[in-house]
């Protein structure tokens, strides 16, 4: 309205000096004043009206700017907010992930509310769930004196009036006032200690289990503790719960390990100490057994010299006998006698008696004699090329005497072409002789087959027999020395059980192995093995 009336008066007052202008001019003038003294004032309302419209859109138009200037300057303060909560949380996940030790990851946890939140103090209580309280309190923020009062602290959780057990015992985070006016005194000490009337605690809550709380409060500066912080404080919380969380299980496998290494360091001391007694054992053991073989190989040496005398004499009176006495004793003496007869007869019988069983024990002082100097490492050892086929071949001639007694039959099966070994000849033949007279042995009717082939790098030799074979629960004795399989008191054929230890051994020294198969009635199989030696390449 206010731009109208200037509008219609400066029309009137322009229209009115106009005509008065014209008209002065003359009267040819006339009609001229008369339209613009009519126009102007018209002329001059059209365009006062058109600037009124145009000034209120300019007013709509900085109201509507004004505006939202003021919600972008809201947008942009809650973007800080949100910004300075995310580099609080950043910061203080980076920080308490640097340490695995439980006091520094809650002070720097502490340190990091109270700088980025801006509160005075901050105080975290951890749950002993055994004991159902609060303890270990630690705080920033405190006078030593306070800081000592929070330390000692043992708040009971199942207290229902407890402010810190309510918290405890929360899912959220919660703001305690007026708490010097607390009906329940304990929280009124509390209240009392702290100086404070009002605070903001939170649950530190991690996967659904609460490991303590964590308060705060701004009694140094005055400042109101707004709920308004709760939220990220409980989230704060959560993360510092979960890096207590991860510090205790380390802790827990910590201790785990180190009982561990305690344990393996106990077990590696005792068994220390149980080698040590197993060698001091087998010292005296392996002192003992060279008593023993040099005790085994003096007196097998004592008494083979006089048995050798015993034997020569023996078959030399029995050729004395046959040769000089027989002979002079008229048979007709002997007809008439028939006690000279038996007396001429018995004395011949014993003696060759004497000779067997002498050459026998000899055989035995021999057999024990080796055996002694193998395990007391005395035994001289040929190195010599050994032909397989040789091995054999002396072998069975050795022993054929024996299959033609028994009239079992001897198979030979060597393989063409075999390589050479190395070695005893005498000791290596002396091995199959063992093998071959024990299968004739025990073996009542059949063959005995003696072969050998190549095996990769080794040679086999095997003995196999149609005999009585090995029960199961015999077949480690048989390697022992004097081992005898089944009932040695019954009749069975004589030995000493010395063969198979002598030519185990012998075998093991060329660097072979020695074995049995055995079927219990069926039949036995020797096998040993001798590492093939390849030829010096030509030059
Ligand atoms: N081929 C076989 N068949 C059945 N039993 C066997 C055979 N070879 C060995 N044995 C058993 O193994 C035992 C030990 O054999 P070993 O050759 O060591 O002693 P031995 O033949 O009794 O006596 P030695 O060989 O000292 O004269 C034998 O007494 C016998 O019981
Ligand atoms: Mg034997």
């Amino acid at each position: 309205m206010g731009t109208r009336v200037p509008a219609l008066v400066l029309g009137v007052a322009g229209s009115a000096a106009l005509l008065g202008y014209l008209l002065l001019r003359g009267p040819a003038w006339e009609g001229v004043a008369i339209v613009a003294a009519t126009l102007l004032p018209a002329g001059l309302i059209l365009y006062g009206a058109d600037a009124r419209r145009r000034a209120r859109a300019l007013r709509d138009q900085q109201a509507i700017t004004e505006r939202t200037l003021r919600d972008t300057e809201a947008a942009n303060a809650s973007l800080k907010g949100r910004l300075a909560e995310l580099t609080t949380l950043n910061e203080l996940g980076v920080a308490i992930s640097s340490t695995l030790d439980l006091d520094a990851l809650i002070d720097v946890g502490l340190e990091s509310i109270v700088r980025h939140l801006r509160f005075d103090r901050a105080v975290i209580l951890l749950l002993d769930r055994e004991r159902s309280v609060l303890t270990h309190g630690r705080t920033v923020g405190a006078s030593p004196e306070l800081a000592a009062i929070i330390a000692g602290l043992e708040t009971p959780i199942d207290v229902e009036e407890s402010l810190l057990g309510q918290l405890a015992r929360a899912d959220g985070p919660m703001l305690f006032e007026d708490v010097d006016d607390d009906p329940f005194e304990p929280n009124r000490q509390l209240a009392e200690a702290l100086g404070v009337s009002s605070f903001l605690g939170t649950p530190l809550v991690t996967k659904s289990t609460t490991v303590g709380v964590l308060a705060v409060d701004n009694r140094l500066s005055g400042r109101d503790v707004s709920p308004n912080d709760g939220p990220l404080l409980y989230t704060l919380g959560s993360l510092i719960a979960g890096a207590i969380e991860n510090a205790r299980l380390y802790a827990e496998v910590e201790a785990q390990k180190a009982e561990l290494e305690r344990r393996v360091a106990q077990r590696t001391a005792a068994l220390a100490g149980a080698i040590e007694e197993a060698q001091a054992a087998r010292a005296v053991a392996e002192a003992a057994s060279a008593t023993k073989s040099q005790f085994l190989s003096n007196v097998s040496h004592e008494l083979r010299t006089p048995l050798t005398s015993v034997i020569g004499f023996a078959k030399l009176v029995r050729k004395r006998l046959e040769e000089v006495v027989f002979p002079v004793v008229p048979p007709t003496a002997v007809a008439a006698d028939p006690k000279l007869e038996r007396a001429m007869r018995q004395v011949g019988d014993n003696l060759g008696i004497m000779v067997d069983e002498g050459e026998r024990l000899t055989a035995l002082i021999n057999d024990v004699l080796d055996l002694a100097k193998i395990e007391a490492g005395r035994l001289e050892w040929r190195d010599d090329p050994v032909d397989v086929g040789e091995l054999v071949t002396r072998a069975t001639a050795a022993t054929a005497a024996l299959f033609e007694q028994t009239g079992l039959a001897l198979v030979v099966d060597v393989e063409d072409g075999l390589p050479e070994t190395r070695g005893d000849r005498d000791r290596l033949i002396q091995v199959l002789i063992n093998l071959l007279s024990n299968a004739v042995k025990f073996t009542p009717s059949g063959s005995v087959t003696v072969s050998a082939r190549r095996i990769t790098g080794d040679i086999v030799f095997a003995v196999a027999d149609t005999g009585i074979g090995i029960a199961p629960e015999d077949r480690d004795r048989v390697w022992e020395q004097f081992g005898q399989a089944g009932d040695t008191l019954t009749d069975k054929p004589r030995g000493t059980g010395l063969g198979l230890p002598i030519s185990r051994q012998i075998v093991e020294h060329h660097g072979g192995r020695m074995w049995l198969e055995s079927t219990h009635g069926v039949g036995s199989v020797f096998r040993f093995t001798l590492p093939v030696v390849d030829p010096p390449a030509r030059r």
